[in-house]
């Protein structure tokens, strides 16, 4: 009896295991195709050059990432605005409020540059920042563009991403 009270144990700590470990596998491949970046090494503050912090940078930020502003919001903002207006540090007429509790996300839903500053001067001394997003997927061959919208079109990067993370959590769960 004890024997076998101990098997139930075993198996119960192996299962256990492996469904943390599925997780942990399902979660890192969730992180691996959609990215989080937070805003600036110090997060959203005035006084700081968001275009050094980007070219020292090399980052790509692709369709899908999101954008991750740390920031006091009793003083800043996050504002998305268009390209005229972030040259010209006016948030009149702002495309997006990103503002919440001060610890916002926005996810980069297109390929193209997204503008955003914070507003009450602060632009002026660098609070602004400029984020060119790419496509994942190779720019389709302008003749066969018709009928396919972007979202149908998916990368090879991406299927080999896919088809590692089932292989991965298939061998995890039926191990
Ligand atoms: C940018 O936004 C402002 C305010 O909404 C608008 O007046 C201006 O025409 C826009 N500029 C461009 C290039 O879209
Ligand atoms: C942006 O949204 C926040 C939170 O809803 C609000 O407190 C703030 O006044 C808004 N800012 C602008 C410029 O609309
Ligand atoms: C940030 O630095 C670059 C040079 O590295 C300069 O061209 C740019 O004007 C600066 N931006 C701000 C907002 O000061």
């Amino acid at each position: 009896m004890e024997d076998s009270g101990r098997t139930t144990v075993r198996k119960t700590v192996r299962s256990m295991a492996i469904t943390a470990v599925a997780v942990m596998v399902i979660l890192e491949c969730a992180a691996a195709a959609e990215q989080l970046h937070k805003v600036g090494s110090r997060g959203w503050i005035p006084d700081y050059n968001y275009t050094d912090w980007l070219n020292q940078r090399h980052e790509h930020f692709y369709v899908g990432d999101w954008l991750l502003f740390v920031f006091d919001k009793h003083s800043y903002n996050v504002l998305e605005v268009n390209e005229t207006n972030y040259e010209n540090c006016n948030d009149q007429g702002f495309i997006k409020n990103i503002t919440r509790g001060g610890r916002d996300v926005v996810q980069l839903t297109e390929a193209r540059p997204y503008y955003f500053l914070s507003s009450g001067g602060y632009c002026w001394g660098g609070m602004k920042v400029a984020i060119n997003v790419e496509d994942l997927a190779p720019a389709p061959a302008p003749a066969s563009t018709k009928n396919v919208s972007p979202s149908n079109i998916l990368s090879r990067q991406m299927i080999v991403l896919i088809a590692f993370c089932v292989a991965m959590a298939w061998f995890v769960l039926f191990l």
